[in-house]
């Protein structure tokens, strides 16, 4: 049995919309509309989409905080709904954007809350929390209150937290909004590692593709509701030309560089936009193409926002039907 299984799942809010002055007029908004899918045990899955997809309507569902419309959600065969406790024991839930940490208090403290909490035995808490402590590198953090912490801080805080009693199941919405690049890959790199090697199952809800890009094989793209692709990511750039940008700071303006395997976007002063696929060629080739024929400054790379991915999956005439892998 797949350790997640939604068949079918629909949430709709009904919201009340300003209609003339005085009048309001009820509407229903079909956040999630007809979601299937199954994860695992042990893999990592990656739930994209843009903003007001469904990401976060879909994780609540899994939590049991949100009833599905229609449809059928289960969690290690249990329903999250009728079984929120059995359900919380057995997953750890990390959202970018609230708190599971007790804002006044150091540290340690909601850490020693949260054992009680989940009624983690204690040697087994203390062996996860030390292992977290030295892999976050939290130790000169305990005693500060969660407060005072900056958001990347809190969140190897919130990470430490989710995972104090040994969740099978980590639900993550957004966990790197925010973040500075530094920030972000120590969450990735965290996430990673108790995937290999604590098998935990996870499931990353983000609209940051780079969140992905080295930690999930497959994703899971959602579009106003729907799955609109379900495979690879492997496969996804393959098939819809995923491409990347090399911004490239020169010393000095130069006309568009003529590098193999990229083509010039943009130019403007010393900068240049240079879009390639990396079928096509690395980014290190790239950037020594660069550096042979200008003498450069900085570089950075940008991925292809999650807006782009679905517009294309839209114009390669996909729209309206998920696009699975042919296994
Ligand atoms: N409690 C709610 N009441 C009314 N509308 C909601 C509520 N929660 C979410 N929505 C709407 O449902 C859609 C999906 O929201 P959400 O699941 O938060 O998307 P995402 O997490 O992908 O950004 C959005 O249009 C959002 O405005
Ligand atoms: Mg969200």
């Amino acid at each position: 049995m797949a350790l997640v299984e939604l068949e079918g799942v629909e949430k709709s809010f009904p919201i009340w919309e300003r209609h003339g002055r005085v009048r309001r007029r009820r509407r229903i908004v079909r956040a999630v509309d007809g979601v299937s899918f199954r994860i695992e045990r042990g893999t990592m899955v990656g739930y994209v989409g843009p903003n007001g997809a469904g990401k976060s309507t879909t994780i609540k569902m899994l939590i049991g905080i949100l009833v599905p419309s229609a449809g059928r959600v289960s969690v290690a065969g249990l329903d999250p709904v009728r079984r929120r406790i059995d359900v919380a024991r057995r997953l750890g839930v990390v959202f970018g954007q609230r708190s599971q940490l007790w804002w006044d208090l150091p540290l340690q403290d909601s850490f020693d809350l949260l054992r009680h909490i989940y009624r983690v035995p204690f040697g087994r808490w203390r062996a996860n929390l030390d292992a977290f402590v030295e892999l976050l590198d939290l130790a000169p953090l305990l005693a500060t209150p969660v407060r005072q912490l900056s958001l990347g801080q809190r969140m190897r805080g919130e990470l430490t937290a989710a995972m104090l009693h040994d969740p099978e199941l980590l639900l993550l919405d957004e966990p790197t909004i925010g973040l500075d690049v530094v920030a972000k890959a120590r969450v990735r790199e965290f996430l990673a590692r108790v995937n290999r090697e604590r098998g935990v199952t996870v499931l990353l809800a983000t609209h940051d593709l780079g969140d992905i890009e080295r930690l999930c094989s497959r994703i899971l793209i959602l579009d106003r509701g729907r799955v609109i692709y379900d495979g690879e990511l492997e496969e996804l750039k393959g098939r819809y030309g995923y491409e990347r940008t090399l911004i490239v700071d020169l010393e000095e303006p130069a006309p568009p560089l003529a590098v193999p395997g990229a083509r010039v976007e943009r130019v403007e002063g010393p900068r240049q936009w240079l879009r390639f696929r990396r079928d096509d060629v690395s980014a290190a080739e790239l950037t020594a193409a660069v550096a042979e024929r200008a003498r450069l400054l900085d570089l950075a790379i940008e991925e292809p926002d999650v807006e782009e991915i679905v517009r294309r999956i839209y114009v390669e005439g996909m729209a309206g039907e998920a696009v699975t892998p042919a296994t």
